[in-house]
């Protein structure tokens, strides 16, 4: 909408994970730096944790694009509740090999045999699980399982798991014990600081033709990285309104009262604080801050009512929230999952077909 307006060629603040818009933060040159490190060890687990929206799965992508598919054969699964039998037939339908009705055994001697093939023809198998802190324990100890497969000395199989905050304390769990004994490296991708957060305005408007216009006061930034504490999906959303207002009021700049009002504005519609504009958490706090809510003018249905009121007084929004996003992530990684299934499925029917199983 206010693309045209401002000359841009496309849309900055596009909440999807677009390779092409890619920014090296310093923290995000490092996760890169790691996974980079992971494929030449070519055995193991890489870890990489980060907070939510931090840019992992923006990661993935752009590493994914980088790889030489001569190479490399990568498979790319977005974790949900996954069980552990699900797991190996996801891992299967990721690389494309047949999994019908086959059992775990031969499930698993379909999975070693493409891994053996793969590696006979002089690439490597490279398994990205997203999402990572949705395994279930017993799915975790599947991929640990895979990661045994070996021909001679040599792994058959590297793996990078990819997830949110709470994976690094499932990885901490003592039932979590072997598969620590895998990782080879590990690393948490932290928020933006100031300067970045600003280089990273910039890099995205730029990504689509910006030449400073509108263009950002320093205290304006200051204020979107307050507001956002410097995680790029806050940033995002928090720009994408600034430029739509900044558009209908017709201004080539954009002031800290300009951030100011679209913030309060965001406040008042209640639009997912903790995901777009919440508070800056006071220093010192781990949680935060509940949000005070008058129920009585909020809400119109009495069941709902009935259900909020008996959460108490100091109804914390923040977790009503993380609640949200959580159906919301799970609605799009069981998209994505099924995806993949009905990818998989064509080449299952043609292979089952053949009696074969299909490299990539
Ligand atoms: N380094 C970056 N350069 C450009 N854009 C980025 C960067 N990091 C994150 N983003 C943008 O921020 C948004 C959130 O990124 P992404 O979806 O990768 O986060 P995530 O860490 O996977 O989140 P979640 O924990 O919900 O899975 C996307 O729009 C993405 O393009
Ligand atoms: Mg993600």
């Amino acid at each position: 909408m206010y693309e045209a307006y401002f000359g841009l060629r496309g849309k900055p603040f596009q909440l999807n994970p677009d390779p092409s818009f890619f920014y090296g933060s310093r923290g995000h040159r490092r996760a890169m730096a790691y996974l980079e490190y992971g494929l030449h060890q070519n055995e193991g687990f890489i870890v990489i944790t980060g907070e939510v929206g931090a840019g992992k799965t923006l990661l993935v992508r752009s590493l994914l694009e980088k790889l030489d598919s001569k190479k490399i054969v990568a498979a790319n699964l977005v974790s949900t509740q996954i069980d552990a039998d699900d797991i190996l037939r996801l891992v299967a339908a990721s690389f494309g090999i047949p999994s019908k009705h086959l059992s775990k055994s031969d499930l698993l001697l379909a999975i070693e045999a493409f891994l053996v093939s793969t590696t006979a023809a002089g690439k490597r198998a490279l398994l990205i699980v997203d999402e990572a802190q949705n395994l279930t324990q017993k799915a975790v100890e599947e991929l640990r399982m895979l990661s045994n497969f070996q021909l001679e000395d040599h792994a058959l199989l590297q793996s990078f798991l990819v997830g949110q905050p709470e994976f690094r304390a499932i990885m901490q769990s003592p039932e979590m014990v072997q598969l620590r004994q895998r990782v080879i490296a590990s690393y948490h991708l932290g928020p933006l600081d100031l300067q970045e957060t600003q280089a990273y305005v910039e890099h995205r408007l730029a990504c689509v033709g910006w030449k400073g216009n509108p263009a950002f006061d320093p205290e304006a930034t200051r204020e979107i990285y307050n507001v956002s504490q410097g995680i790029p999906r806050r940033i995002n959303a928090l720009c994408d309104r600034i430029m739509l207002a900044a558009f209908l009021g017709e201004q080539r700049r954009v002031g800290v009262e300009l951030v100011n009002q679209i913030v309060s504005e965001m406040r008042e519609e209640q639009v997912t604080p903790t995901a777009v504009g919440a508070p800056p958490v006071p220093v010192g706090s781990a949680q935060p801050a509940a949000v005070a809510l008058d129920l009585q003018r909020l809400l119109a249905d009495p069941e709902a009512a009935k259900l909020l009121a008996n959460a108490g007084p100091s109804f914390d929004m923040t977790r009503f929230d993380e609640r949200l996003a959580l159906l919301e992530r799970t609605l799009s990684t069981t998209l994505n999952t099924l995806s993949q299934l009905l990818k998989a499925a064509p080449a299952q029917q043609e292979a089952g077909a053949e009696g074969g199983a299909p490299a990539k």
